[in-house]
Formats: C-alpha cells, sequence, structure tokens
C-alpha cells in the first residue's frame, strides 16, 4: 500500500494531510489516516504510519515481532562533520533501555527499577511542592499579571527533580534543557548537515558529564539513583559502567523533557476548557484524573517507532521484515473505537488511562508515576494560588518540530482581573 494519489495533486501523493515533522495540530490529518489508510507507508520518513488504537497497542505488545531496536536511532542521517564531532568526542552512547532488546533490555531494566523506586521520588514531594510554589510566588509577585507557565514552572521543576534524584548539579537546569533540546533535535528533527553541528558538540559534553557522574559515583558513596546503581552492580548484578551511564542519558532526558510538555500541556489545555478548570478549581481531588485526560487528549510523545522483525501483519495489511512502524498514540488515544467522543476533552471520561502516552508493553514508562505526581502537585497549587488565570487573549500557541515530541512552545496567561 503507498500514499493516496490524488487527482488534484496531479498524481502526487497527497498523504491525507499528515506531516511528519509539524506538530502545530495534527488530529484532522490523523483522523483522516484512522479512517481512510490506518496503516500507510510515508515515503518521506520511510515508515509505516499507524494510527489506530488496536494496532498501536498490539504492535507495542508484541516485542517478538516488533522490536524497539530502531526507537533512539535518527530519523535523518548524521552529516559527516556531526559524526567526526562525536567520534573524536569519544560519544560512544546507546539507548538507556527503549532502544534496548531483550535479554539485554530485561537484565538492565531490573536494575534500574530498583533504583527508580517510588520510595526514591516519594521524599521528594515536599521539595517539588515548594518548587512550584516558588515559582507561583515569582509569577504572582511579577508587575503586570502575565507569566508563561512553561518558563516559569514547567522548564525548572521537573528538570530539578531528576537532576537532583540522579545527583547531578541543579544549579546548571539550562544547560541539562539545552544538551536534552539537542538530544530531541538530532534524534527526531529534520535538521541540515549544517545545522547538526552545535547540537553535535552539546551531545559530547551530555555524554561525558554521564560519565562523570557514574565514576563519581564509585569515588564517593551517593545517595542517589547512580549510587544505587553503582550498589546493585558491586552487590553483583551484572550491569557495566557504560550501561549505567547509558541509562543516566536516557533519564536526563526522559525524566523532565516530557514532564515540562505534560504541565505546560496541562494548563494549555485545560485553560482552552475553563469550565473544567473551574471543576479543578473546586474539587482538586479530580486532578489525577484530569491528568490521565491531558495525556490522553494531548500527550507529550505523540508518535514512537519499531522494527518488524519478520514478515508479519498490521491491521490486515501486509508488512516485511525489516520494515520501520510509525506508531501514532496521539491519534490511537482519540480512536472512536476506544475512546467515545474522542476528540471532545473530557476530565470525566472513565477510561482514560487506558490512553498510549507511556507506551505499553516490556518498554512501559518507567518514569510514570513520576511524571503524574509533579504534574498533580503543580495544577494543585496553581489551582490553590492562582484559581482566577486564563490563557492570555488571542494567544495563539506554536509547538516545535518534531517527529515524536509534540511541545508548545509557551502558555501565555494572565491573572488580572477581568474588566
Ligand atoms: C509525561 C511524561 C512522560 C511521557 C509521556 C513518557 C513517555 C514514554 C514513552 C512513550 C516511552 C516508550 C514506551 C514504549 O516503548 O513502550 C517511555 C519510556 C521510558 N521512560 Fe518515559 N515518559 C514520561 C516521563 C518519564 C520520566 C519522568 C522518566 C524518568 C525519570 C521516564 C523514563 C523512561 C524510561 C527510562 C523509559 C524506557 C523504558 C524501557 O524501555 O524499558 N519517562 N516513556
Amino acid at each position: 500500500m503507498t500514499a493516496v494519489e490524488s487527482p488534484a495533486s496531479g498524481g502526487c501523493p497527497v498523504h491525507h494531510g499528515f506531516e511528519p515533522f509539524d506538530q502545530k495540530n495534527p488530529f484532522p490529518a490523523y483522523a483522516e489516516l484512522r479512517r481512510e489508510e490506518p496503516v500507510m507507508f510515508d515515503e518521506r520518513v520511510g515508515y509505516w504510519v499507524v494510527t489506530r488504537y488496536d494496532d498501536v497497542k498490539a504492535v507495542f505488545d508484541d516485542w517478538e515481532t516488533f522490536s524497539s531496536e530502531n526507537a533512539q536511532a535518527p530519523v535523518r542521517e548524521r552529516g559527516a562533520e556531526a559524526e567526526r564531532i562525536m567520534a573524536e568526542g569519544g560519544f560512544t552512547a546507546y539507548s538507556g533501555l527503549s532502544a534496548r532488546t531483550p535479554p539485554e533490555h530485561t537484565r538492565i531494566r531490573k536494575v534500574a527499577q530498583k533504583a527508580f523506586t517510588p520510595r526514591r521520588f516519594k521524599v521528594l514531594e515536599p521539595s517539588i511542592r515548594a518548587h512550584v510554589v516558588q515559582c507561583l510566588e515569582e509569577m504572582l509577585e511579577r508587575p503586570g499579571a502575565e507569566g508563561d507557565f512553561f518558563a516559569d514552572l514547567a522548564y525548572d521543576v521537573p528538570t530539578v527533580t531528576i537532576l537532583t534524584l540522579i545527583g547531578a548539579d541543579t544549579a546548571k537546569v539550562d544547560l541539562f534543557k539545552q544538551w536534552s533540546d539537542s538530544r530531541a533535535a538530532m534524534t527526531w528533527g529534520d535538521l541540515s548537515d549544517e545545522e547538526q553541528i552545535p547540537h553535535a558538540h552539546n551531545l559530547v559534553d551530555y555524554w561525558q558529564e554521564c560519565l562523570r557522574l557514574v565514576q563519581d559515583a564509585h569515588d564517593t558513596e551517593r545517595d542517589t539513583l547512580v549510587g544505587d546503581m553503582v550498589r546493585s552492580q558491586q552487590a553483583g548484578d551484572e550491569i557495566s559502567d557504560h550501561e549505567i551511564a547509558s541509562v543516566v542519558y536516557s533519564m536526563l532526558f526522559a525524566g523532565h523533557e516530557t514532564t515540562t510538555t505534560l504541565i505546560s500541556n496541562a494548563m494549555r489545555v485545560l485553560l482552552g476548557h475553563p469550565e473544567q478548570w473551574r471543576q479543578l478549581v473546586d474539587d482538586p481531588s479530580r486532578i489525577p484524573g484530569a491528568i490521565d485526560e491531558v495525556l490522553r487528549y494531548s500527550g507529550s510523545i505523540v508518535a514512537w517507532r519499531r522494527k518488524a522483525l519478520r514478515d508479519t501483519e498490521v491491521g490486515g495489511v501486509a508488512i516485511p521484515a525489516g520494515a520501520e512502524l510509525l506508531l501514532v498514540m496521539g491519534s490511537a488515544n482519540r480512536d472512536e473505537h476506544r475512546f467515545d467522543g474522542g476528540e471532545t476533552f473530557d476530565i470525566s471520561r472513565e477510561n482514560a488511562r487506558e490512553h498510549l502516552s507511556f507506551g505499553f508493553g516490556i518498554h512501559y514508562c518507567l518514569g510514570n508515576m513520576l511524571a503524574k505526581l509533579q504534574a498533580k502537585i503543580a495544577l494543585e497549587e496553581i489551582a490553590r494560588l492562582m484559581p482566577g488565570v486564563r490563557l492570555q487573549e488571542g494567544a495563539d500557541i506554536g509547538f516545535r518540530e518534531n517527529l515524536s515530541f509534540r511541545v508548545p512552545l509557551e502558555v501565555p496567561v494572565t491573572w488580572k482581573e477581568a474588566a
């Protein structure tokens, strides 16, 4: 099967309006794909684009047929200069977990999971709350009663949390954010060879920092995630220093990037539905349910990759061995066959938790509880301290260009008295 040829476009493929890197409003194209061509080969990126809920979930669930080995592969080939910079800088990072496959994945995930227990991050809850309150108070003190939940709150809080858990320097939020942006752009972006160069330098520094953190935990006993993994190794668990550094490399990215987006999306979407925001202000016990609905309706990661290891089929379409698939969770999450009125945002939805925004199966997101905990604290404190907050008049929020990460550029808000 190939993209539909439209007579109106002079025989060019139309892809049902799907633009792989354009995240402004991909939902009408998703809906058309689900209806017209739920498993479509997109020759522009070389992926089979899968958009129905049952198909996406079935692929995630069948790791023996669909390997995650391509999950961290650069979408666009690296340029020669970027390759040279990374090779000379000793960049040997490989995925921590998400692009590893069993039995290696099982072995490393066991060690990472032992370190990443709810006990480890639950103790941080009071300091996360204090940090959120501090950000909000700084916003409230600013003249003009205007702010941006992305820059003023969602950017810092999850980053400081994961840096604390890992034992990295919490004063360097901007540097870690810059490295993460480089990773997102180099892996899932559409960069020219020239544009890749500064990001290649950043990836070298980022990886060297991961190696340094592991060495530091060997040199000095640390009560951190890295310390826990090093102790597991010393107690006989089979995991190398390079593998621990790779898990750190994963978490220093996955641990904040997507949570910054979750908190931003939660406020963007809720304030776009003021009557539902009001319901949360009146009854904050509904916040956890609302967060699942945000993850369903506007997830931080809208698409994730797999590779077919043998000839198979998805949704009745033949998929050859070696084919690469783009699982569009952002579409699956709105599939009417799973979610009644899937295009409607509704914090009362009973099955919102069935969303696929954290993936499914053996790679299911290790940090899902930490992400939800931080979003819950952020929303509780906004509801308490800024109950009347609303989106700035005429706000037209843009999104970063990316294949997988749907990141709003800002969430401009005001708490001025309504005229
Ligand atoms: C809203 C926030 C988050 C979203 C939407 C998200 C999403 C995802 C997705 C889609 C996957 C791939 C799942 C699969 O292949 O089946 C994943 C894996 C992973 N996530 Fe998250 N994530 C979030 C937050 C976090 C946080 C806070 C951490 C860590 C501190 C984290 C750590 C990981 C790790 C280590 C994996 C790899 C697991 C494996 O392959 O076994 N994530 N996440």
